[in-house]
């Protein structure tokens, strides 16, 4: 019997988000072999090492980078070291997965685009929604039945109650006094915290669905520490669209979209990811007055989006994870929402061609 090839991953940074998911989406995933771990928390590395028993461990990115026997990068550090630590990847070769958001900053994305352009490695940001079969399975349903986008409304609200729920569904994860910090804690400014923790999340699936934005004219609200962001949009393919990012709902989480289209709907409901269960999707289809609804069991969203990482890699899948151009264009969006929010105005993604969150 043949076995598949497994792809040699080495992760860098043992911190909560490798510890939740990562390590064992490694360990789980078909075609992926969990061959080095890295982190520059000494206690951290070693209890990490004892429980995952990765081939190697490393102390210092560098000398991970340079085990010629390590094929990509898991990138699991946190927003400020994204792009940098990506550019050493990509300098020696490796493919690389790196967490959302890919970056602040459009500076930080062109550097990646010229690093691209001299070493063709593939890249991918773990937006692992996209990897949620019920949404996949709506965007196949867009793409392949429903005809003409008319309108898209998404929403994502995380609420009060999400620790209550998550800290019974993950792991206590293992902290480390030497673990490296960015010198900015990213929470001091919530405003851009949260545009960057969950903000990227619904742009990139309303970008998946139905397809790049122009424009978007947003508005933002804060009250008894709660943020709603209300966001216009104009798809390029001339649909409308509303964005809703609320922080703090005095309620259940609440996440997923509606699309109206030429041929039929959809609507969907999206779990916290935690619970690693599929979005509920109902797509109706007019020539056939019947509804389609995936069971879509398999919701380890973190897993899918792996394996077809390597999938990519392995067997020259054509890639549909979030790519470096789309990764832009989130960063691109977060700006154009700031601008239009300080400046009331509609923005132009076109026009933005610097800056930063
Ligand atoms: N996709 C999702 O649903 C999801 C959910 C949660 C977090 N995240 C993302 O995951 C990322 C990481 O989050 P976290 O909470 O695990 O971060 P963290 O900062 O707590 O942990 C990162 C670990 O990396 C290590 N590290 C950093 N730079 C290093 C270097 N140069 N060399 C060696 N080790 C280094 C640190 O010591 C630390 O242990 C964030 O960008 C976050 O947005 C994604």
């Amino acid at each position: 019997m043949m076995t598949e090839r497994k792809l040699k991953i080495g992760i860098l940074g043992c911190g909560p988000i490798a510890q939740f998911t990562h390590f064992e989406s490694c360990q789980k995933a078909k075609n992926i072999e969990l061959y080095a771990i890295c982190d520059r928390a000494p206690d951290l590395l070693e209890r990490m090492t004892a429980i995952w028993q990765p081939r190697k461990s490393y102390p210092d990115y560098q000398m991970m980078l340079e085990d010629p026997a390590i094929e990509a990068i898991i990138v699991a550090t946190a927003d400020a070291f994204h792009v940098p630590l990506s550019l050493q990847a990509i300098q020696a070769g490796k493919h690389v997965l790196v967490e959302k958001p890919l970056s602040h900053s459009l500076a930080e994305c062109q550097q990646l685009e010229e690093a691209l352009a001299k070493n063709p490695v593939h890249f991918q940001v773990g937006h692992m929604k996209r990897f949620d079969q019920g949404i996949h399975f709506a965007k196949q349903f867009i793409s392949d039945k429903m005809g003409e986008i008319l309108a898209l409304k998404a929403w994502y609200g995380d609420n009060t109650q999400r620790y209550t729920m998550t800290d019974n569904l993950q792991p206590l994860p293992i902290k480390s006094k030497q673990a490296v910090a960015p010198s900015v804690n990213p929470k001091a400014d919530l405003e851009r915290y949260y545009m960057m923790a969950h903000g990227s999340h619904l742009i990139d699936t309303a970008s998946y669905l139905a397809g790049p934005i122009g424009s978007i004219s947003a508005k933002l609200r804060q009250k008894f520490g709660a943020y709603c962001w209300f966001v216009d949009v104009e798809f390029e393919n001339g649909s409308v669209g509303h964005l809703d990012l609320t922080i703090k709902i005095r309620g259940d989480w609440h996440e997923g979209f509606q699309v109206y289209g030429e041929n039929g709907s959809v609507f969907a409901k999206t779990p916290n990811p935690w619970f690693y269960k599929s979005s509920e999707v109902d797509c109706y289809f007019e020539p056939e007055r019947q509804y389609y609804r995936p069971l879509a069991a398999d919701g380890f969203s973190y897993r899918l989006q792996l394996e077809h990482f390597a999938d990519v890699i392995l067997h020259g899948v054509t890639p549909w994870g979030t790519n470096l151009k789309e990764g832009m264009a989130i960063a691109k969006t977060m700006i154009a929402i700031k601008r239009s929010i300080a400046e009331s105005r509609p923005v132009y993604l076109d026009q933005i061609t610097e800056g930063e969150l």
